[in-house]
């Protein structure tokens, strides 16, 4: 049986070509069991997983306990505001006394970006990064780019441009990685003040202006502006945002093909995507969501069979 070549999933970066195919097959089988009215499986009986957000999230750690119970694991969840971290606790202290309670894999989001590959060096079980700050989201950008093999047969070869916050969306990052070893071509779109300065040293495209983003791609992958991480003004309002990078009808409508649109979600109505184009048969976003489930399955799958 072919195996996972990591004991951890920090990022896209640090995963080969094959571990991706490899979550990918894996994946196709659970998205096969979790579409049975009997949707469990015993794969990871007797497995403990402990899901640890320093950070708020909502589909992500729903997608997470979700694919955790298909999985027929033991689960335990710590969120950081309820916990004592808010009484000065440090991340190795917080972590090791949850693994004392013998806990075999951890999945962690938290604003530092890092902060994973920190613990890697520091406890015994297998970890996930589920979002590190503005750094790396690997399991989003596995389900982004399974979600496009689905609908386009393969990731090979394919346009996909990614739009907004490049410079602050750990989605991005992963994408652009994953997307790469997968032999797509990627551009990043979006605003000079949103764009990294070393961004085309990653092999991608860089364009400022949306219409000529939108008639290159075969897939249009939307992201929310980062407020949160945004410690000064980027831009001068939302609003002139959207005028310029806003996903509209009227925008959609100008081009000569059609493009499938993605959005890792949350999505901002309005803003990076208006509701029309969100909702509409060119919009993956929900497959996206159903996708992440049997994709965190796999993940945690091959994770837990290294022994
Ligand atoms: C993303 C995240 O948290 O990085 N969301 C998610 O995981 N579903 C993207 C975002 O917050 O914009």
């Amino acid at each position: 049986m072919k195996k996972f070549s990591q004991r951890h999933l920090l990022g896209i970066k640090e995963i080969t070509t094959d571990d991706i195919e490899l979550v990918f097959e894996t994946a196709d089988n659970f998205k096969a069991i979790i579409n049975r009215p009997i949707k469990k499986v015993p794969s990871l009986r007797d497995i403990t997983v402990a899901n640890i957000f320093f950070e708020n999230s909502t589909r992500t750690r729903i997608s997470f306990e979700l694919a955790q119970k298909r999985l027929s694991a033991d689960i335990v969840n710590f969120s950081a505001s309820s916990s004592s971290v808010s009484k000065g606790e440090t991340l190795i202290d917080t972590v090791n006394n949850i693994l004392a309670m013998k806990v075999d894999m951890v999945v962690m989001r938290h604003p530092a970006p890092g902060a994973c590959v920190f613990l890697s060096q520091h406890i015994g079980a297998n970890i996930i990064n589920a979002g590190d700050g503005t750094h790396e989201h690997p399991t989003q950008a596995l389900l982004d780019a399974f979600s496009i093999r689905e609908k386009l047969g393969s990731v090979r070869g394919k346009k996909v441009a990614i739009v907004g916050d490049i410079t602050h969306s750990r989605v991005a990052l992963s994408n652009i990685y994953a997307l790469k070893k997968l032999g797509a071509e990627v551009m990043v779109c979006g605003p000079t003040t949103l764009m990294p300065k070393y961004i085309s040293s990653l092999g991608v495209k860089v364009e400022h202006d949306l219409m000529k983003a939108l008639n290159w791609c075969d897939v249009a992958n939307m992201l929310r502006i980062q407020l949160e991480r945004q410690d000064i003004k980027y831009f001068p309002s939302l609003r002139e945002y959207s005028m310029l990078y806003g996903l509209n009808k009227e925008r959609l409508d100008k081009l000569d093909k059609e493009i499938v649109i993605m959005h890792p979600g949350p999505i901002n109505r309005g803003v990076e995507i208006t509701s029309d184009v969100a909702d509409s048969k060119h919009s993956i976003i929900l497959n996206q969501v159903e996708n992440g489930v049997a994709v965190r399955m796999a993940v945690m799958f091959l994770l837990a069979g290294q022994g």
